[in-house]
């Protein structure tokens, strides 16, 4: 048996663990979880999965989570602490680190310096801290392995390749809900249109992040990361059927590429058994019902954060943290209503011009970026609305 902890169990991608977990019982326990402020939901996992710890984003939660839940062989704990502990539990093997945002970022370090096997679905830790990530796993003996289904997809395409064979990595992208919008139509388009996903079932950061394609440009910087390739090796091409999650060009000409059914439960199963496979739950993939497979360039001036990622990216150092630190302030607010969806570009165009680059030798500097970024991006926001 192979011990999982899951970071962010109540979110999307948790939710999609436990639907690969049920399956694989013969495989897979859960021994802890971490959770936000879903006590509900967490408390319905506790009884049917018998972690041995949980945490909660706040003491509020926990200490309700502790009246309900009378079981005393179980540890309830809260905050980036709780997180770290559950994430660095000694009685776990496998880690899938699901939290959304930044707040992903100490948990998931605690399970590298753990030396645990990661699952890492939480692509803001590898945007904001790859270089000191791949450190500490290379120390700790921490094996990483990519969730998000393109860098999966880029994974499994490289898994008996040599890096100094490809020549480039094309990142596909659904184009989300307003690729076929003109962007006149596209500054009406209220929270709801945004949060409807043609493809895929996320949490609202996430797929606020699709429908602007800020998702792609952080999904280009972890990948940066990931595989250890540079800026103009990595492409991304609109893929509206989801179905080739990304192609990788060996220099000899040939392309290799990774299709298979859009849904998370398989990057998330790979993830969890690599090396290793177990028979998929899914129907197999029928191409002949699909028909078409199209791919189109990104229009740079309907979707201007792909650019600014790119810039970010190529700049490196603190830039990639002080985009993630402006996109979550400014998705946050838009989530609330309070700006149109064509301000989110711009804001966070604004925070980015604004910033001074520097060098980020530790998390301490990254939370540093992080916090003036937010404090810059929260005045712009007060100046423009
Ligand atoms: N969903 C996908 O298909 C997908 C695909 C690839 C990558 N990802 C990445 O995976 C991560 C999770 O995405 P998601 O779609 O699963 O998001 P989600 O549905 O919003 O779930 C986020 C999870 O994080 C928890 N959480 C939030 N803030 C927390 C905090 N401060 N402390 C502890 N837990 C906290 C939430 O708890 P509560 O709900 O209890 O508050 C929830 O369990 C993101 O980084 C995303 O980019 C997602």
């Amino acid at each position: 048996m192979e011990n999982i902890a899951i970071l962010g169990s109540t979110g999307s991608i948790g939710q999609s663990t436990f639907g690969v977990v049920d399956r694989l019982k013969h495989r897979f326990s859960v021994v802890g979880l971490a959770a936000g402020r879903n006590t509900r939901l967490l408390q319905e996992q506790i009884e049917k999965y018998k972690p041995k710890i949980v945490s909660l984003e706040r003491k509020e939660e926990a200490e309700e989570l502790r009246r309900k839940c009378d079981v005393s062989s179980l540890r309830i704990t809260f905050g980036q602490d709780g997180a770290e502990e559950v994430a660095s539990f000694e009685e776990s093997d496998i880690v899938i680190s699901a939290i959304t945002g930044i707040n992903g970022l100490r948990p998931t370090v605690a399970s590298i310096k753990a030396g645990k096997k990661v699952a890492l679905a939480n692509k803001e830790s590898m945007v904001v801290a790859g270089p000191l990530i791949k450190a500490l796993a290379r120390k700790s003996g921490s094996q990483i392995i990519p969730v998000d289904s393109e860098h999966s997809g880029v994974f499994q395409c490289l898994a008996k390749e040599r890096k100094e064979f490809v020549k480039r990595v094309v990142l596909t992208a659904s184009g989300g809900p307003f690729f076929r919008t003109a962007l006149s139509e596209m500054k009406k388009k209220t929270v709801e249109e945004a949060l409807k996903h043609p493809r895929w079932e996320m949490g609202k950061k996430v797929t606020i992040d699709s429908a602007t394609l800020m998702n792609k440009g952080l999904e280009l910087i972890e990948a940066r990361w990931f595989f250890d390739l540079q800026p103009k090796q990595l492409e991304i091409l609109i893929h509206p059927q989801s179905i080739v999650h990304s192609l990788v060009e060996m220099n000899d000409g040939s392309v290799l590429a990774q299709p298979s059914p859009t849904d998370m439960k398989i990057p998330i199963q790979y993830a969890l058994t690599y090396p290793e496979r177990e028979n998929g739950l899914l129907p197999s993939l029928d191409l002949s019902k699909i028909k078409a497979l199209e791919f189109f360039e990104v229009d740079q001036n309907k979707f201007p954060l792909v650019s600014l990622s790119r810039r970010a990216l190529e700049e490196g150092d603190s830039f990639p943290v002080a985009l993630n630190a402006a996109n979550e302030v400014v998705v946050g607010d838009f989530l609330k209503n309070r700006l149109k969806f064509l301000d989110i570009s711009d804001v966070i165009k604004s925070a980015l011009n604004g910033h001074k680059k520097r060098k980020i030798e530790s998390l301490e500097d990254i939370f540093e970026v992080d916090w003036e970024t937010r404090a810059e991006t929260l005045r712009l926001l007060k100046e423009r609305f």
